[in-house]
């Protein structure tokens, strides 16, 4: 296994130098990159040093280095984990023949797709993220920040390769596309719902790397089990820079709720905005908006795409190891299809739900992440659960798509639903309103904002008073 070569003007581990075709495509696409990122990527803070982890191997333990370096450059590159000897096809009709190096003909407009629409969700977070740094609460919060912006720089690189190696021209001109789209543009919007809403505040900020990044999680657990090697091998590897992400968001999410109960139990008779911190039923009102937007990730419940995503082995199921049976041929999901404002217990083809399989899967890792907040209310003494909304909750995508679903999952008229979800369900206005007003930035080490608790430890072994980011 080679290691990471970082001598070239690309670093990567998959031998570019050998490929002068390929690397002459990437070389040139580079400059775009840098362009797309210096336009629409963090905003002014590209001077600083920012103690900030690169990957430099793609071993399990030891892969990344901390150090201080500014955002231009990090060194973005294309890294896979190691070739597996011999691999065999996981899942689907082809199960138990050899894996693909290269792309079958008869799968190229599907891959091609599938990889498009993971790739795209990777720049698009940078753009909504990029002017939350001047509002950081705290030196370790923007270091964080700037981490998971990076790393998803990278993963556009991941995919990238991916396209330019293996697709031609074709795989070309979609990397180029890729840095042409932009969230929330009207006219030239990323390709999924969620990549398109505004994430202004920290707290939006929180819960996309909990919850959105989240999907990101198994879509590529998902990806990883494809029969198409390289994209396996691609998607592997950005979930080890994947998991810190989903740490930033849910024990950011996780301080916000300790500050307010903190507040809570030493103003016992204040309302906790007179202190500056977020009252609780309003960050439930933000977990529903992020949650149910997620959730419209996943795709249509019952899909034919996803059953002839899973029969190729283009797209299998997360751990799809773990599981016993990989054709999913003679199985059944049983679930309550919604059609003309009724529904019908239906045994559905297991291959048509695997869309759903995933979306459960997703559903209850989020729940794990409701536990762990509820701990922190509980050791408070405070007498508050935070839920997740029933799937069916404001969805956008699928079955459930534009019905008046309340957060039991329970059909309601479109009055209540219209009375509820924009006072009560959903964060109002004045909850945004709130949320920006206390958008002040914190940016002396160890000083933290007053709607957020420090962290319980530090990044890489060092304190919460370290120096994260030199401004
Ligand atoms: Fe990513
Ligand atoms: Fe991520």
């Amino acid at each position: 296994m080679p290691g990471i070569d970082y001598s070239q003007k690309i670093p990567n581990n998959v031998d570019l130098k050998s490929d002068r075709r390929l690397q002459r495509a990437l070389e040139s696409w580079q400059p775009d990159y840098i362009d797309w990122w210096k336009s629409v990527g963090p905003t002014d803070f590209n001077e600083k040093d920012i103690y900030l982890r690169t990957a430099v191997s793609v071993d399990r333990d030891g892969w990344a280095h901390y150090d201080y370096i500014t955002m231009p450059e990090y060194r973005w590159g294309i890294f896979l984990t190691p070739q597996e000897a011999d691999r065999k096809i996981g899942f689907g009709d082809e199960l138990g023949k050899d894996a693909w190096e290269q792309v079958p003909g008869e799968h190229r407009n599907s891959l091609r797709r599938l990889i498009v629409t993971q790739a795209d969700t990777e720049p698009a977070s940078v753009e909504q993220q990029r002017l939350l740094g001047h509002t950081a609460p705290s030196l370790y919060d923007l270091r964080n920040l700037f981490q998971v912006n990076v790393e998803e720089g990278r993963h556009l690189w991941a995919m990238v390769y991916v396209l330019q190696a293996h697709f031609g021209r074709d795989g070309r001109e979609e990397a180029d596309e890729l840095l042409e789209r932009r969230s929330g543009n009207s006219d030239h919007p990323r390709i999924l719902g969620t990549f398109n809403e505004p994430c202004e505040d920290w707290l939006s900020f929180f819960c996309f790397t909990m919850f959105t990044d989240r999907d990101g999680k198994f879509q590529l657990l998902a990806l990883a089990e494809s029969a198409f090697t390289p994209l396996a091998r691609s998607c592997r590897f950005m979930l080890t820079e994947e998991a810190h992400h989903l740490f930033v968001g849910q024990t950011g999410v996780g301080r916000v709720i300790q500050r307010t109960c903190q507040v809570m139990n030493e103003f016992p008779d204040a309302d906790v905005t007179e202190h500056g911190a977020i009252p609780l039923e309003l960050i439930q009102r933000y977990i529903n908006f992020w949650v149910s937007s997620s959730n419209d990730l996943y795709g249509g419940e019952v899909s034919s795409n996803a059953a002839n995503f899973f029969r190729s082995g283009l797209k299998g199921r997360a751990w799809e190891q773990k599981r016993e049976e990989h054709t999913a041929l003679d199985d059944h999901y049983n679930m309550d299809v919604f059609e003309n404002g009724t529904f019908t217990n239906t045994d559905v083809p297991l291959r048509n739900a695997m869309n759903e399989v995933l979306r459960d899967d997703y559903i209850a890792d989020n729940q794990k992440g409701i536990v762990y907040w509820n701990k922190i209310t509980a050791k408070h003494n405070i007498d508050f659960q935070f839920s997740l909304p029933s799937r069916r909750f404001n969805r956008r995508v699928g079955m459930y798509a534009g019905h008046p679903f309340d957060l039991d999952g329970d059909l309601i008229s479109q009055s209540d639903w219209d009375a509820k979800a924009a006072g009560e369900w959903l964060p109002t206005i004045a909850d945004r309103e709130y949320v920006q007003s206390l958008m002040k930035p914190s940016l002396e080490a160890g000083k933290y904002a007053g709607w957020i608790a420090p962290p319980a430890k530090g990044i890489n072994g060092k304190e919460i008073d370290f120096e994260y980011v030199k401004l």
